[in-house]
């Protein structure tokens, strides 16, 4: 039921084409909220050090998948939600070789190549410092046809931080995309129109995850009363205009957008702090705040395509067969979450009333 004022809404489950899942304690803290609202997840690795080879790659999808079955013997997820299944992806440096590449292609567990511009982001030193020092691995990966995923902002300092995802649209994306026309390119957490339009009308496979705090906050969020950390992430929020472009390019039904949560968990201390962290948490409540934006935008009846369908097409694997309800209900985010070795990690929208719930 999707009409206006249903009280349920039950779709095809989702995946997350877009998540940061940490490590060790933090790991085994947050992997369970993903797998209760997720079929599957793309898992960034942004790792210190980076998962940069497939043996690593394995190395922490087994301990994946360790922290599931532990949250599972422990009774915090149930049977279901122990199935959740890691996607794994390789982090692009400026060496890394085509063997390496070649062997992601055929470990039938690394489903993406990740592009962070050094220095662009958490844990992105190890990035690529200029987009012509790994075009060996970029040819072996649209030879293999491994989907490249791009942090879509220049690091030029020149540039305004709030011009930056603009700017890499023009300085990298276009020339990738004229050199490696057959080249799968997920433009990841893309953030203004521009990005929305060039995805649109670019020649060649190309998609775009968008996040849910992007589809329900503009920048204002940040400064609302004063400075809100935990509404800080990269790419920064922009303005009301971008926020709505974003809306039109989720709720379109066009099959190049779908959903990715970039859920970037931190300690509390280390977003509340003088030089505080980007990320925002959302995995615990990443559906519920998906339809809030859906909803708002009278357009619940394509939550399904977006969440659920568009992004297995991309990466040409199967829909999920099972199914989620969310309920018309009203509950309060809470404050914080268990972040392990005693820290918290504090969802975004803390506080706040949302009015979807999903079931079980
Ligand atoms: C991410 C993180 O914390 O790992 N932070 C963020 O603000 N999104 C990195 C990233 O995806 O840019
Ligand atoms: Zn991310």
């Amino acid at each position: 039921m999707t009409e206006a004022g249903a009280q349920t809404l039950t779709i095809t489950r989702p995946d997350d084409w877009h998540l940061h899942l940490r490590d060790g304690a933090a790991l085994r803290a947050v992997v369970g909220a993903s797998a209760r609202q997720f079929g599957r997840a793309i898992v960034m690795p942004n790792l210190r050090p980076p998962v940069v080879t497939v043996a690593q790659a394995g190395e922490y999808r087994s301990r994946i998948l360790a922290a599931l079955a532990d949250a599972r013997a422990a009774g915090e997820i149930d049977a279901r939600a122990a199935g959740f299944q890691p996607l794994m992806t390789l982090y692009l440096t400026d060496n890394t070789a085509p063997e390496e590449i070649r062997r992601a292609g055929t470990s039938g567990f690394v489903h993406a190549v990740k592009l962070y511009p050094a220095g662009a982001t958490t844990n992105s030193d190890s990035g690529v410092t200029d987009i012509a020092r790994p075009r060996a691995a970029l040819e072996a990966m649209q030879q293999a046809d491994l989907p490249l995923l791009l942090h879509g902002e220049v690091t030029d300092g020149e540039v305004d931080l709030f011009d930056r995802e603009a700017v890499f649209i023009e300085r990298v994306l276009e020339p990738l995309r004229r050199d490696f026309p057959a080249l799968r390119i997920v433009f990841e957490h893309i953030t203004t129109r521009e990005a929305a339009d060039f995805v649109r009308q670019a020649d060649g496979p190309i998609a775009a995850t968008i996040t849910a705090h992007h589809l329900l906050y503009n920048r204002n969020a940040l400064f609302a009363g004063g400075v809100r950390p935990h509404w800080y992430c990269l790419p920064v929020l922009k303005r009301e205009q971008h926020r709505r472009a974003l809306v039109a390019a989720a709720t379109g039904g066009n099959p190049r957008f779908f959903l990715g949560t970039d859920s970037a968990p931190h300690a509390r201390h280390l977003k509340e702090h003088a030089c505080g962290c980007a990320g925002c948490y959302t995995a615990p409540h990443a559906l519920e705040l998906y339809a809030s934006a859906f909803e708002a935008a009278g357009a619940l009846d394509r939550l399904e395509a977006f969440a659920g369908f568009h992004g297995p097409d991309f990466y040409r694997l199967p829909r999920n067969g099972d199914r989620v309800t969310l309920e018309r209900r009203r509950w309060t985010v809470p404050d914080g979450h268990p972040f392990g070795d005693g820290d918290r990690v504090v969802p975004l929208a803390a506080g706040e009333v949302l009015d979807w719930q999903l079931r079980g």
